[in-house]
C-alpha cells in the first residue's frame, strides 16, 4: 500500500487536480561547527574515561558549537550546503527539526529561511526530539503532497550542549552539536523519492527524556529557578530499550509498505544515539555491519541532525550511492519515532 503523498491518482471529483505527488530527495547537506571534544578533553573535568565512554558509546570525539554560535547559526550552513547539492533551486518551505531553538519564541525556521534568502517562505519548527527529521520528512511530503508547496528544505539543528548539565557524565559524554539538511521537490514514482512514512509517539513516557523547566508545566507548578531545571534528564538504559524496539518495530512496518524486505536495505541510515544501540537494531532487522554506516565515533549523539550528516558525510565518501535502497529510521523522547525507505537518487550537483 502506499500512502497519500506516495501514489496512486484517483479520477478528480470535484474538478481540482486529484493527483498525488511524491517527495523526492534532490539535495543533502551537513555542517559540524569546528570546535572538537576529545573523549580525554572530559575526562580532564569529569569522572569517566575515554575507555568507558568508547565502550559504552562508541563516541571518541564529538563537535560543540562555540560561544555565542546558536542553532540557527548551524542550519542555516547546513541549508546553504542541501541547496548547493541540489543546484540552487528555489525552496518555497522551510521546516526547522530541533529542540533547542535560538529562542522559546519566536520559532527559528522563519530566521533560518530569512538568512537563506527565502524572505516569506512559510517556515516552522517542528518538536520531535531525536525522531525530529523522520517527522520532518513527513511534513515535507504533505506540504508537497497538498500543493502548499514545490520544493521543501528539511533541516535538522541541534546545540545539545546548551541543554546538557556539564557536570552530568552520563548525558554530557553523549550528546553534541551540528546540523544537516535536505531538499525534497514535488515528484513522481521515481529514484529519490519517499517511500510510505510510519511516524508513532508514546506521551505516557515523556519522563523518560525530559527538561522540567521552560515551559507552561514548570510554570504552573513554580519550578524553582536555579534547580538545574533547565538541564535535559535521561532514563538512559529505559531509552536504550526503547529506542531499539521502536526503530525496529517502525522499521518493519515501512518496509512492509514498501514492498521490500529486511534483506533488500543497503545502508540502514539509523538516528545516531549510541553505536551499541546502532549494532542492537541493525542485529534485530539483520541488516549486516557493512551495510550499517554511523558517524557516532566524531559526531556523538547529535538529535535530530544526525540522520541527515549521515546522509551528507556517506554520500560525500561514496558509502551511499545512487540506486542504494536506504532505510531510515529514528527514535527519541516524547517518545516518538518513525521510518521511511527511499532509493538513494542521482543528484543534480552530485556531492
Ligand atoms: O538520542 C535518543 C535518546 N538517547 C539515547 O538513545 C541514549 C540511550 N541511552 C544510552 O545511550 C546509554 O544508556 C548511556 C550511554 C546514556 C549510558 O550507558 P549505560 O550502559 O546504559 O549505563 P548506565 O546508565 O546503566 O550506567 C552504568 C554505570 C553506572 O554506574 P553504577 O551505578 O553501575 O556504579 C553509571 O553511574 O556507568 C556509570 N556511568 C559512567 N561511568 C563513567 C554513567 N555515565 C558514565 C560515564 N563515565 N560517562
Amino acid at each position: 500500500m502506499r500512502s497519500p503523498a506516495t501514489g496512486g491518482g484517483a479520477p478528480s471529483r470535484t474538478g481540482l487536480p486529484a493527483v498525488p505527488r511524491s517527495a523526492v530527495v534532490m539535495g543533502v547537506g551537513g555542517w559540524l561547527p569546528p570546535d572538537v571534544v576529545t573523549n580525554d578533553d572530559l575526562a580532564a573535568r569529569l569522572d569517566t574515561s575515554d575507555a568507558w565512554i568508547r565502550t559504552r558509546t562508541g563516541i571518541a570525539r564529538r563537535h560543540v558549537a562555540g560561544r555565542g554560535t546558536a542553532v540557527s547559526d548551524l542550519a542555516v550552513e547546513a541549508g546553504r550546503r542541501a541547496l548547493a547539492s541540489a543546484g540552487g533551486p528555489a525552496v518555497d518551505a522551510v521546516v526547522l527539526a530541533t529542540m533547542t531553538p535560538d529562542h522559546p519564541v519566536p520559532a527559528t525556521a522563519p530566521v533560518v529561511a530569512a538568512r537563506l534568502g527565502l524572505d516569506g517562505v512559510p517556515a516552522f519548527d517542528l518538536a520531535a526530539t531525536c525522531a525530529g527529521f523522520v517527522y520532518g520528512l513527513a511534513s515535507a511530503a504533505g506540504l508537497i503532497a497538498a500543493s502548499v508547496a514545490e520544493r521543501v528544505l528539511v533541516i535538522g539543528a541541534e546545540v545539545l550542549t546548551g541543554i546538557v548539565d556539564p557536570r552530568d557524565r552520563s548525558l554530557a559524554v553523549l550528546f553534541a552539536d551540528g546540523a544537516g539538511a535536505v531538499v525534497l521537490r514535488a515528484g513522481h514514482d521515481e529514484p529519490g523519492a519517499l517511500g510510505p512514512v510510519v511516524l508513532g509517539s508514546d506521551g505516557a513516557r515523556d519522563d523518560l527524556l525530559y527538561i522540567p523547566g521552560g515551559g507552561s508545566r514548570a510554570r504552573a507548578g513554580g519550578l524553582p529557578a536555579g534547580t538545574g531545571g533547565e538541564f535535559l534528564r535521561m532514563r538512559g538504559r529505559e531509552i536504550f530499550r526503547n529506542a531499539v524496539e521502536r526503530m525496529a518495530e517502525s522499521s518493519r512496518r515501512a518496509l512492509e509498505a514498501a514492498g521490500w524486505k529486511t534483506g533488500d536495505v543497503d545502508r540502514l541510515v539509523a538516528h545516531q544515539a549510541n553505536a551499541r544501540i546502532l549494532a542492537a537494531l541493525g542485529d534485530e532487522l539483520e541488516i549486516p555491519a557493512d551495510r550499517r554506516p554511523s558517524t557516532i565515533e566524531h559526531t556523538g549523539n547529535t538529535a535530530s541532525a544526525s540522520i541527515p550528516l549521515l546522509l551528507a558525510e556517506t554520500v560525500a565518501d561514496g558509502r551511499l550511492r545512487p540506486g542504494h535502497r536506504v532505510l531510515i529510521t529514528a527514535f527519541g523522547g516524547g517518545l516518538a519515532w518513525g521510518a521511511t525507505t527511499l532509493v538513494w537518487p542521482e543528484l543534480p550537483a552530485g556531492h
